[in-house]
């Protein structure tokens, strides 16, 4: 197995990979792993890949044909699991098992979407920068995206490195950021995007939770910025000036010098912590099918109590 950082002449040189560039924020962001068949990681594969998460934040792996079951187990290596309870689909609606976050454009049948289907507008959500299941009282440590069937053109996936946006800000700014606790819930998300289609029981279930807007890696102890368009509020703030503040923190955050893009190849896995990133989906033709499937690492912890 072999780990190369995005930002290497090798990868930049090279077409292997077609995900753009890392900046000069000094830290490193993303890499690429070879010489890996995920389906027969040994233990030291997965401290590996662990170290190397804690550096580089998303991993890509190419060419991994797997089934939902090897993404499970692979997956679940790196610690307890989340259910897919943050989906609008559930139970019976569902194309997928609950361990599997469906990010795709069809429905149970495989159909893709209508335009104005309700699933497919929820889904947009994913289109806004943000941080996974941010929205939990537990949020997520890592997400695995599994590629399994990509537009012809766009859909790309963008990642930003939430460490370098931290270290970037002054000390005026920092200053003003560390004690602020933030509100996140899905419907904060949806409503950005003018989605208010929510039943009573998804109003119960995702009603907001408390996070601290600047955490701390609990390995590397990294400061980062914990943003996400799933925040609709500051802990005793008005809530205009507290959409304009993470507005603009989130504008700060995701300059092009911290983002990089991924393009992907179907049978991409791409793998990242949420606890120190954002991403986002970008757009793409609405009647072609892509379909990905996430399952996703739970945090260790609460982050506020
Ligand atoms: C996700 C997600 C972005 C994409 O899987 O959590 O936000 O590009 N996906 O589909
Ligand atoms: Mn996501």
């Amino acid at each position: 197995m072999k780990i190369t950082p995005l930002n290497s002449s090798e990868n930049r040189a090279s077409n292997t990979v077609s995900s753009t560039s890392v900046a000069q924020s000094g830290i490193d962001f993303g890499a690429v792993v070879t010489g890996l068949d995920i389906a027969h990681a040994t233990d030291a594969d997965i401290s590996a890949i662990e170290n190397a998460m804690d550096c580089y934040a998303v991993l890509v792996f190419r060419n991994q044909k797997i089934t939902d079951a090897q993404q499970y187990e692979f997956s679940s290596r790196f610690g307890a699991m989340e259910q897919a309870t943050g989906d609008i689909n559930q139970s019976k609606n569902r194309r997928l098992a609950m361990d599997i976050n469906d990010i795709s454009n069809l429905d149970r049948s495989g159909k893709v979407r209508a335009r104005d289907d309700r699933a497919r507008l929820f889904g947009l959500g994913n289109m806004l920068w943000h941080s996974d299941s941010s929205f939990k009282t537990v949020p997520a440590k890592y997400s695995l995206l599994s590629a399994r069937v990509i537009p012809a053109a766009g859909g790309n996936t963008e990642f930003a490195d939430m460490r370098a946006a931290w270290v970037a800000l002054d000390r005026a700014q920092q200053h003003e950021c560390l004690n602020l606790v933030c509100e996140h819930s899905q419907l904060y998300s949806r409503g950005i995007l003018g989605f208010e289609d929510f039943t009573n029981d998804e109003r119960t279930k995702w009603s907001p939770v408390l996070q601290p807007l600047v955490r701390q890696h609990p390995v590397t102890e990294a400061k980062s910025l914990f943003l996400s368009s799933h925040i609709g509020a500051i802990v005793n703030w008005p809530v205009p000036e507290a959409r304009l503040f993470i507005r603009d923190l989130t504008e700060h955050a995701t300059q092009s010098e911290f983002v990089f893009t991924h393009t992907w190849n179907q049978w991409d896995l791409v793998m990242w912590d949420n606890r120190v990133t954002m991403h986002r989906a970008r757009r793409y033709d609405h009647t072609q099918p892509r379909d990905l499937h996430r399952t996703t690492v739970a945090g260790d912890t609460t982050l506020y109590s």
